[in-house]
Formats: structure tokens, C-alpha cells, sequence
């Protein structure tokens, strides 16, 4: 990949980044150093749900999340820092998510940071945070680029090829809901709680998934897109053809759902699997397929993704559950490595409720975009 190389002396140095982080239900900060060879050590991370104040209405309230957020980033802030044992004098930069997400959250991480680069002098990195997601295997080992991205959250279900650093190719997303949703609609149907995940995980451990027939979403649709709409209504038809139904009903739908957005997604994923192959024929082989997000908790997903992986010569990568959800330290993470290549960003870089990874790389990146040199210039 022919991107220009980052200047040599702000490579060589390690850098010190904080990172902050609001665009959905957590709000999060973290401080990561950047060695000069590229490799990422987490100095501190501290995070915060919400997921009690959300719970009573089944979904994240955006109205709720801003507050919250906005009363929770500066205290992050100031513990990801003392539990670093640094002051902001150490910094090299401030990174916050400016995008995409819900507007009024990925505001209170963005004026926090803004408020902290201008008191501080320190520069500002406004972080894509796809791109942090798209990175945050980094954070565990240092992976060299090609890699194949399954985003799978409450909030996205993508697939990213990630060719190099800013080189991002989008190979699918879903049509309708993520499949988090999908999860967690099925968990409302049934009233099984908030999040919906981790409750319909645990009913569907006493479930037989052959009881219901769920239908298999776009069985004649080519390409590596998603979608959950039509399974979401399938339970809820199913739900309600029941007579009054018990534990074991709710345990055998829970187990159908499952089984069904967990072949959905091996099965769209298998197909980028083959696209990315294509792209990388000289790569050393076993490829990298790494999934993230709040989804790849589940294990049924997980043995759907690696059956899928092995049988087409990938190596699936689960990093840890708190690198997969929602956390600064990706933010940090993307923020150090655009610093280290000299892009940082004015104070007035605004907060961007949608920022699309593949189409921000496009213009970053005069490779396989119109020439310009993008946004951070
Ligand atoms: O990445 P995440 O923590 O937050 C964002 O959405 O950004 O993902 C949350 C999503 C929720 O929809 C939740 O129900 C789902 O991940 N989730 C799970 C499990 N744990 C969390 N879905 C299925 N099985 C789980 N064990
Ligand atoms: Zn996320």
C-alpha cells in the first residue's frame, strides 16, 4: 500500500495519548503509550455504563446517555490519568470520538477533550470511532495489516477490510438493524430484560433452536450484507402464536434466535472472507478475521465464526471483551497513530453524528481517492 510514510521523528518517539470516548451508552477514558515500533501499551482505562439508567425502557435513551455522559467525562478523565500516575503535562495529544454516534454523547467526549487541549496547549485528535473499533486488536498484539473486520454491536454489524492504516474498505452492513438489536428486541419480545444479549445467551442454554423455524435472511441476496429485520418479526410472530408460554418456550425461541443471527452472520461473513482472499492472494496464510463488538460475547457466534473461519484458511481473533466493546483505549489507540503521522485537528472540528469509515479513507488517502489530501490536512 503506497501511503505516504508518517514523518520519521514523530515515528520514532513514543507517544503518550489519552483517549475519550461517549458516542453510545459508555463513557470511557484511557491513556495508551505508542512505542516507536508501533506497539500499544494500556497505561489506564476506566469506563462507565449505563445500562441501569437505560434499562427501564428496554433500548439506550439518548436523551439519558448525553446527560450522563456529560457529568461522567471530565471525573474519566481525571482517573484514566491518576490510575496512569501522569498528569496531563505528559500527554503528547487528546483523542476523543467526534463520530459517529449519538450526537448529544459524542459531543460531551469531544468538548471535554477540546476544553483539555486548550487549557493544556496539547494538540487535538477528533477520532472516527469505526476506526477505533477497526484497530483495537492492536491493543493485544501487534497485528500486522491485512486484516478482515467483523464489527458486530448494538449500534453497527460490519464488515471491514483493513488494508493498512487509514485504508479501510467497507464489504457489508447490515440493511436494517445490527444484530445487537436483533438481540436485544428478541430479549424485549420475551421479556427477558436489557441488554437483550447476554439474557437471550443464557434462556437459549436450556433450548432446542430445531423447535421454531425461523427463516434464513437474504438466502438469494449476493454480496456480504446484513439484515435482521425479518427475524425480529419471525420471533415476534412466533412469540405470539404461543399459548401462554412457559420457561421452556422462551428458552427454545431464545435458542432458535440465536442460532439463526449467529448463521446469519458466519454466512455473510464466509462470503468476505473469500472477497478478501481474492484481494491478498500473496499474504501469508492463515488470514486474520477479527470480530468486535458487544455480539462477539456470545459463544454461539463465536464457534459459528470460527467453523467458518477454519473451513475458509482464516484465524479467528477474539480479543478480550473489554477491547471489543465500547473503551477509550481504541480511541487513544487511533489518535496516537493519526499523531504520529502529524494529523491532529483545529478546535472547532465539529462532532458528526454519521461518519462513514470507508468513505473518510477514500479522502484520506489519495491512493484510492479523488487526490485530495482529506480532512485532517
Ligand atoms: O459493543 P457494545 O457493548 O455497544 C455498542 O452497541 O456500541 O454492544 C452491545 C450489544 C447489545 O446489543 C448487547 O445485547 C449485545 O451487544 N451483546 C450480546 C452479548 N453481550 C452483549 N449479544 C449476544 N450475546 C451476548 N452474550
Ligand atoms: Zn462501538
Amino acid at each position: 500500500m503506497d501511503l505516504s510514510p508518517p514523518p520519521p521523528s514523530a515515528q520514532a518517539r513514543p507517544l503518550v495519548v489519552l483517549g475519550l470516548e461517549s458516542s453510545c451508552d459508555e463513557s470511557a477514558a484511557a491513556v495508551i503509550r505508542r512505542h516507536g515500533d508501533g506497539r500499544i501499551e494500556v497505561l489506564s482505562d476506566v469506563v462507565l455504563g449505563q445500562e441501569a439508567a437505560h434499562a427501564p425502557f428496554g433500548g439506550v435513551v439518548p436523551e439519558i446517555a448525553a446527560r450522563a455522559h456529560a457529568e461522567a467525562m471530565d471525573g474519566l478523565a481525571r482517573d484514566a490519568l491518576q490510575s496512569a500516575s501522569l498528569t496531563l503535562a505528559n500527554m503528547d495529544g487528546i483523542a476523543a470520538t467526534s463520530g459517529p454516534g449519538l450526537i448529544g454523547g459524542v459531543m460531551a467526549a469531544l468538548m471535554t477533550a477540546k476544553g483539555l487541549a486548550l487549557g493544556s496547549g496539547k494538540p487535538l485528535i477528533a477520532v472516527n470511532h469505526l476506526e477505533g473499533h477497526a484497530l483495537s486488536p492492536r491493543l493485544v498484539e501487534p497485528l500486522a495489516y491485512p486484516w478482515l473486520l467483523l464489527l458486530v454491536s448494538g449500534g453497527h454489524t460490519q464488515l471491514i477490510s483493513v488494508e493498512d492504516f487509514g485504508v479501510y474498505r467497507r464489504l457489508g452492513s447490515t440493511l436494517d438493524d445490527a444484530a445487537g438489536e436483533a438481540f436485544d428486541k428478541t430479549a424485549k419480545v420475551m421479556g427477558l430484560g436489557f441488554p437483550g444479549g447476554p439474557a437471550v445467551e443464557r434462556a437459549a442454554a436450556t433450548g432446542v433452536p430445531g423447535r421454531f423455524d425461523l427463516p434464513a435472511p437474504l438466502q438469494r441476496r449476493a454480496g456480504c450484507d446484513f439484515s435482521f429485520a425479518g427475524l425480529k418479526t419471525a420471533v415476534r410472530e412466533a412469540w405470539d402464536g404461543l399459548h401462554e408460554p412457559g420457561e421452556q418456550d422462551r428458552a427454545d425461541l431464545a435458542a432458535a434466535a440465536q442460532s439463526a443471527i449467529a448463521a446469519h452472520l458466519a454466512k455473510r461473513t464466509e462470503r468476505a472472507m473469500t472477497v478478501f482472499a481474492e484481494a491478498f492472494p500473496h499474504e501469508a496464510r492463515p488470514l486474520p478475521l477479527v470480530v468486535a463488538g458487544g455480539v462477539a460475547a456470545n459463544a454461539t457466534v463465536r464457534d459459528a465464526l470460527r467453523t467458518a473461519a477454519e473451513r475458509q484458511g482464516f484465524r479467528l481473533i477474539h480479543p478480550p471483551s473489554k477491547w471489543c466493546t465500547d473503551n477509550a483505549a481504541m480511541i487513544a489507540l487511533a489518535g496516537a497513530e493519526h499523531l504520529a503521522r502529524g494529523e491532529t485537528n483545529a478546535l472547532d472540528v465539529p462532532a458528526r453524528a454519521r461518519w462513514p469509515l470507508d468513505a473518510d479513507a477514500a479522502t484520506l488517502s489519495p491512493v484510492i481517492g479523488a487526490g485530495r489530501k482529506g480532512p485532517k490536512a
